[in-house]
C-alpha cells in the first residue's frame, strides 16, 4: 500500500510529496510539530496535542491554517489512508514560503504537512519495555517548552544514545539538574520513596504525556511533586522512567551503564505503565462504542 501525505491542502503520494526550498521551516527551524499516537485506529490524548500546538503556534505568532474540527479531519484523514492501526501522526506547520530574511516575511502563509505511520503496539511485557539510558549536557536554546522543529541538540543527544546502544539521553542543565530526555519527559521514585518530576517552565517541554499521567496520578490519589531534582538524585533513585507519546510509560533500568535502584523494572513504573495504558485502552473503547 502506498503512503500518502497531506500537504498545503492537498493528499499526495508519500514519495511525491514536497515543499518549497524557501519554505522558513527548511530555511530557519522556523516552525512547529506534533506527533499524536494512535492506539487501535484512536488519537490517544488528542485535545492535549492539539492545545500545545495552538500555543506554540501562538507564542512563535504563526497564524494557524485552519480552525480545530478542520485540522482534526484532516489527521483522520491521512491516518485512515495510511490504515494506520497502531502508530503516529505527525503534524508540521511552518511560517510558510518566503524570501529568505531572518525577520518575518509581510504575510504570513502557514504551510502545513501531515504524515502517518504505523509503529508498535502497546507492549504487554514491561520488563521488554525496559530500556537504558546515558546523560549528555543541555545545550538548547531558551523556550524549549515550545515544540519547534528546532531540534538539533536533541538529534545530537539522541545520536549519543544510539551509539552508547541505549534507548534515551537525559539532558543535564546548569548546577547539574536533570532537565528531560531529548525527546521524553523524565520520572523518578527517589531513594526515599517520592514520585517526581521536574517542574514546568520554559526549559522543558510540557510533555502531553506527562500531563495525562499527571491527571491519572490525581484521580488514583497517587501523590507527586513536580520540582527540580539533580543528577545525584537520578542516579540514587529506586525507579526511573520516560514518558512520551511513543515511549509511553518507559522504564529505564540503567543510567551510563549503572542499574538503577536494583536494575529491575520498579513496581510503581509498572503500576503507571498499566494505569496509562488503560487510559489509551478506554479512549480507544469509548471511540470504538
Ligand atoms: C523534548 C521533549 N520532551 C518531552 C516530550 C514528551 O512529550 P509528549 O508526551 O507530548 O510526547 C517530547 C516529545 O516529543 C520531547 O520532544
Amino acid at each position: 500500500m502506498s503512503r500518502i501525505a497531506y500537504v498545503n491542502g492537498r493528499y499526495v503520494a508519500h514519495h511525491a510529496a514536497m515543499v518549497s526550498i524557501e519554505d522558513r521551516g527548511y530555511q530557519f527551524g522556523d516552525g512547529v510539530y506534533e506527533v499524536v499516537p494512535i492506539y487501535r485506529s484512536t488519537f490517544i490524548d488528542a485535545d492535549l496535542h492539539l492545545a500545545r500546538l495552538a500555543r506554540s503556534l501562538r507564542e512563535l505568532e504563526i497564524p494557524a491554517p485552519m480552525g480545530d474540527a478542520a485540522l482534526r479531519s484532516v489527521l483522520m484523514m491521512v491516518a485512515r489512508r495510511n490504515r494506520v492501526r497502531d502508530g503516529i501522526v505527525y503534524l508540521q506547520i511552518t511560517r510558510g514560503v518566503a524570501r529568505r530574511d531572518h525577520a518575518f516575511p509581510a504575510r504570513i502563509i502557514p504551510s502545513m504537512v501531515v504524515t502517518a505511520r504505523p509503529g508498535p503496539p502497546m507492549p504487554t511485557d514491561i520488563d521488554g519495555w525496559a530500556g537504558g539510558a546515558i546523560t549528555v549536557p543541555d545545550i538548547r536554546w531558551g523556550r524549549c517548552d515550545i515544540k519547534s522543529v528546532n531540534l538539533l541538540p536533541n538529534v545530537l543527544a539522541k545520536q549519543a544514545a544510539r551509539r552508547a546502544g541505549v534507548y534515551e539521553a537525559i539532558l543535564i542543565g546548569p548546577a547539574d539538574q536533570v532537565m528531560e530526555g531529548s525527546s521524553t519527559n523524565v520520572w523518578i521514585v527517589d531513594h526515599d520513596g517520592v514520585l517526581r518530576t521536574r517542574r514546568l517552565d520554559h526549559h522543558i517541554l510540557p510533555g502531553c504525556t506527562r500531563a495525562a499521567l499527571a491527571g491519572l496520578l490525581a484521580e488514583n490519589t497517587i501523590s507527586f511533586r513536580e520540582d527540580g531534582f539533580d543528577l545525584a538524585t537520578l542516579k540514587r533513585a529506586r525507579e526511573v522512567f520516560l514518558t512520551s507519546a511513543t515511549s509511553l510509560v518507559k522504564p529505564i533500568t540503567t543510567i551510563d551503564g549503572q542499574p538503577i535502584g536494583n536494575g529491575a523494572v520498579g513496581t510503581i513504573t509498572a503500576q503507571l505503565f498499566g494505569l496509562f495504558a488503560a487510559h489509551a485502552r478506554a479512549q480507544a473503547e469509548q471511540e470504538a462504542a
